[in-house]
């Protein structure tokens, strides 16, 4: 299992772009900047039209994308049953298996699962879901993601309410000696980054702020910069 603290104790700025964003025609140049870019994750939205009302792309398309990086693939599973994929999802190689609290009724079962199969365990909830609804749980995850937009597309208006919301994740991760990373996602960019941060966020996930930018690489950097908490 890949080391997910790569900064030592204390708050992370760790960017995991969005593939979501990607001009889907040309992923060997996206790809490519990204590996020259500081991103340190590569974040992989599968929607499957129940779970979230859109579709994106699955596993074998995801297959080619794994083998364009060396970097720690996040999969995010935006469908129903994700625990019928955990083998699937260790086959990509990837290094984190993202699955959602309102898609698991046995969650602590699927958290087993993804760790059994040697990969961390994120668990994402949407905006409406309470962090209360972890706390059993804390202690068992890596990551917790909350989502800052109701998922299924990019390009949303960031939700302001999550700010209070990551907040109060904090607290639960402190009081419980977690170690659990927290990542947001939708509507992460240069104003509502620093916030996020000052909140207490370790991970951004970006799409519509990064691809389709002149110069990515340099917004990544530049997202990386404004995240970091001195
Ligand atoms: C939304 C996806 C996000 C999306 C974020 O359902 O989970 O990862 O790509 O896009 P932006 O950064 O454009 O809000
Ligand atoms: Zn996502």
């Amino acid at each position: 299992m890949i080391e997910l603290r790569t900064q030592g104790a204390g708050q992370h700025s760790l960017i995991s772009p969005s593939l979501l964003a990607a001009n889907f025609a040309n992923l060997q140049l996206e790809m490519e900047w990204f590996n020259r870019s500081e991103a340190d994750w590569l974040h992989l939205d599968v929607m499957d039209g129940v779970f979230v009302p859109n579709i994106s792309f699955g596993f074998p398309v995801l297959e080619h994308v794994a083998r364009l990086t060396q970097k720690p693939l996040d999969v995010h599973l935006m469908i129903v049953q994700p625990e019928k994929f955990v083998s699937q999802v260790r086959d990509l190689g990837a290094a984190i298996m993202n699955v959602h609290q309102e898609a698991c009724v046995h969650l602590h079962r699927t958290i087993q699962q993804i760790h059994e199969a040697g990969m961390r365990a994120a668990v994402t909830l949407n905006p409406s879901t309470p962090v209360s609804t972890l706390e059993e749980i804390i202690c068992d995850v890596d990551v917790v993601m909350l989502m800052t937009v109701n998922p299924g597309f990019g390009a949303q208006k960031f939700i302001e309410h999550s700010l209070d919301k990551v907040r109060r994740l904090r607290e639960l991760i402190t009081r419980t000696g977690s170690q659990a990373l927290i990542e947001v996602d939708g509507g992460v960019n240069r104003t509502t980054a620093p916030r996020l941060a000052a909140a207490g966020v370790d991970v951004y996930v970006a799409g519509s702020a990064l691809y389709g930018k002149p110069d990515p690489v340099a917004e990544v950097h530049a997202l990386k910069q404004l995240c970091l908490i001195r």
